[in-house]
């Protein structure tokens, strides 16, 4: 056990304190960073035994490389002696910022950052806390996502605390993080450049900022498909869920509650969608997620469903203002599914809204998080 130090951030940054953090952290400690994103949890990347601290910490299975955290393109040139193709021209576009870039790996790195692949991820965050903390402790910063492996990410310091309190040695507590998704993760060693995990900067982004073409490597619509196809052949979707053991079936970004997509183009169709299954959903505890409007429809047919015994009460929900959103739904998204598991429901109910832009980072997320493997 460590004790976790946790330091709220001030609207003025308290250099002298952060610069104790950067000083540990440079020693071995490990840091809840914020970031733009998500919370990171930071380790000096030329330590191994510190990114190694990391991978046990979170549970995470070693050969899941993890990415490395610069100030800026000097210090990563410390690092390295030549940019890859293309790799400016995204630069300028996007940092810094929420894209993180597969290069060549430099060969000071310790292999445990990148499982041992001859490639490595980097990213250069814009996050003010992030960017001091980078740029006090003078050597690149892992940080994978800082939740426990498996666990949708955190978006506030209290999920950090939640997961890791008493093995970690601070958490930085710079309020909710802006965006609520990960990075896009942009691999530039293949031809054309493939995005192996969707984020806010879209497809759509880097070939209007950038002039080049990039695919989307297929796997990150995978999920969606298994989804999908479990739909189709009935309503199979197995709703009797139990708790599962840690690790033993692994569901990315995985709340403990069954997640149910309610699909559809619009609210009304995805209330239906809902309503179709009223027999499936019965007798249980119900969490929905999405936007006022939905709800509001939701609730009102709902009523009727009541009287005639098909359907509970939604037993909590967590909503945001208006008609469904990208914004606001990527916003709260992982929020919303820790705070519906904390509330014991069996199911949560999410809203589908559809793909294109970041639509589809907040669509990977969903769908993996409602993945039945
Ligand atoms: O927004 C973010 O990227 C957050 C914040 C904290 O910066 N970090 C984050 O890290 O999401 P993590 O470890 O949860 O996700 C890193 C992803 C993983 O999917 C990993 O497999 C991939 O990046 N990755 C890392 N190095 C790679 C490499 N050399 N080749 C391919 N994929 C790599
Ligand atoms: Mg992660």
């Amino acid at each position: 056990m460590v004790k976790t130090c946790l330091i709220k951030i001030k609207e003025t940054i308290d250099y002298k304190l952060l610069f104790q953090v950067a000083e540990d952290l440079v020693k071995g400690a490990l840091v809840g960073m914020p970031t733009e994103t998500v919370y990171g949890l930071a380790a000096n990347a030329l330590l191994a035994e510190a990114v190694s601290r990391i991978f046990t910490v979170k549970g995470r299975p070693q050969d899941n490389p993890l990415i490395v955290h610069f100030y800026d393109k000097n210090q990563l040139l410390e690092l390295i002696d030549d940019l890859p193709e293309n790799f400016t021209l995204l630069y300028q576009a996007f940092c810094p910022g929420p894209l993180t870039m597969i290069i060549p790996k430099a060969k000071d790195l310790p292999s445990v950052v990148t499982s041992g692949l001859e490639t490595m991820a980097v990213r250069f965050p814009s996050q003010r806390t992030a960017r001091a903390l980078i740029k006090l402790a003078k050597v690149p910063v892992v940080a994978p996502s800082g939740n426990l492996s498996g666990r949708p990410s955190p978006t506030r310091a209290s999920h950090m605390l939640d997961d890791l309190e008493g093995k970690i040695e601070y958490i930085l507590d710079d309020g909710p993080s802006d965006l609520g998704v990960e990075s896009t993760v942009l691999d530039l060693c293949s031809d054309p450049p493939l995005i192996l995990r969707p984020g806010v900067i879209s497809k759509e982004d880097i070939v209007r900022k950038t002039g080049l073409k990039v695919d989307y490597c297929p796997d990150i619509f995978l999920a969606a498909e298994e989804n999908q196809a479990a739909i189709r052949q009935d309503e199979k979707v197995d709703l009797d869920f139990k708790p599962r053991s840690p690790g033993q079936k692994y569901r990315h970004y995985a709340p403990k509650a069954k997640l149910l997509i309610a699909r559809g183009k619009d609210e009304k169709e995805r209330v239906d969608y809902i309503l179709a299954r009223a027999d499936q959903l019965a007798g249980k505890n119900i969490g929905f997620f999405g936007s006022e409007l939905t709800y509001q429809l939701l609730k009102d047919k709902l009523a009727a469903f009541a009287l005639e015994g098909k359907i509970a009460a939604i037993e909590a929900s967590h909503l945001y203002p208006g008609p469904a959103n990208t914004a606001a739904a990527t916003h709260e998204l992982f929020f919303a599914l820790r705070f519906l598991d904390a509330q014991d429901v069996d199911i949560i109910l999410a809203e589908e809204l559809g793909q294109g832009d970041y639509k589809t980072a907040y669509m990977n997320r969903l769908e993996r998080a409602a993945k039945e493997e």
